[in-house]
């Protein structure tokens, strides 16, 4: 794949998810964000480290390469490269020979959250994103993921704000057709994050049959807090149970991304983790063949270019906020 590094002054300051932490073992990943080609790796003492993917020496992939203790070895002329990027060891020269200054890796700020490996190739300008249902104890996390999205990773965030294809879309799983209706609900903005009111989805029973309304109501809060995250509560109204999404979005290209998901719950504990999982992948292939094929490909500037309708107002505030901040890559 030709890539080449897109310029996003926004996106390019901002913390992106490369691979599901647990994953991360023994061989170094090659990850591309924005365009730019990064190696991300394990040291055996257990840091997360991401060096942009490009060998001083001769251009080699180092994440062709291997992990041997915390260092990562070019696999051209097995040059190795510590955590923070600089060369301590060139086979080619005596053990007496001094290593070049200019011998390093461009190193890049990671680390690992929420189940995941975080990556900013530029200078972290936010926080990562809160989630602290993940590490309440009385929660059981999850993570989801990779979904590959030939898509802008706009378009993933603006589906995730997104109630009224609920019912159609995920029919069966998340709604239903004769219950479509959503309810009005409010939308507030704050410096760093657009979210809405509380709002009740009932969810009929999958095949009941009976004329009674049977089945559960569901109560949605969902909030965007960076360009390319969001997180969802899902509230049984009736029981409690409570279901945390946060979603996030690598931007690969413009036009590529992939998504993961952070999940907790607090009910369901004897529900293999397995079963969460498929789910959740059910519900994302759902929306991606939607995503892949929307058009135009990258969100509009233009607020009025699409038929914006009142139950699209998380999404109008999201594309409002992406247009404050400036971002540019899926935006046109
Ligand atoms: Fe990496 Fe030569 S290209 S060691
Ligand atoms: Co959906």
């Amino acid at each position: 794949m030709m890539t080449e590094t897109l310029k996003d002054n926004v996106l390019e300051n901002e913390w992106h998810p490369v691979c599901i932490a647990s994953k991360l073992n023994g061989a170094p990943l090659s990850v591309t964000i924005l365009g730019e080609r990064v190696a991300v790796f394990r040291a055996a003492s257990g840091g997360v480290y991401a060096l942009r993917d490009l060998c001083v020496h001769r251009g080699a992939m180092l994440s062709k390469g291997r992990v041997e203790g915390d260092n990562l070895v070019c696999p051209y002329h097995g040059w190795k490269y510590d955590g923070s990027g600089a060369c301590v060891c060139i086979p080619a020269q005596g053990k007496s020979d001094t290593i070049p200054l200019r011998a390093r890796a461009e190193n890049y700020p990671c680390m690992e959250k929420y189940g995941l490996v975080w990556v900013c190739i530029g200078e972290p300008s936010a926080r990562l994103p809160d989630f602290e249902e993940f590490e309440n104890p009385d929660y059981r996390p999850l993570v989801c993921g990779p979904y590959t999205v030939h898509a802008a990773g706009t378009r993933v965030i603006e589906n995730f704000t997104d109630f009224a294809h609920l019912m159609f879309v995920h029919g069966g799983l998340l709604g239903h057709p004769d219950y479509a209706e959503v309810p009005d609900f409010k939308v507030y903005k704050e410096q760093d994050r657009v979210y809405t009111s509380e709002v009740p989805i009932f969810q009929p029973v999958a095949h009941s049959g009976s004329e009674a309304e049977e089945g559960t109501t569901y109560v949605y809060v969902k909030e965007v807090f960076r360009p390319l995250a969001g997180r969802l509560s899902k509230r049984d109204a009736a029981t409690g149970e409570t279901l945390w999404i946060l979603l996030t979005v690598l931007p690969v290209t413009e036009k590529e991304c992939t998504a993961y998901m952070a999940v907790s719950r607090n009910y369901g504990f004897d529900v293999p983790d397995e079963q969460f999982i498929r789910f959740q992948d059910t519900v994302f292939e759902q929306d991606a063949w939607i995503i892949e094929t929307q058009k135009p490909e990258l969100l509009p500037l233009d607020l009025q270019q699409e038929l914006n309708h009142k139950a699209d107002v998380l999404s109008v505030a999201y594309r409002r906020w992406l247009i404050e901040l400036g971002v540019r890559i899926g935006m046109a």
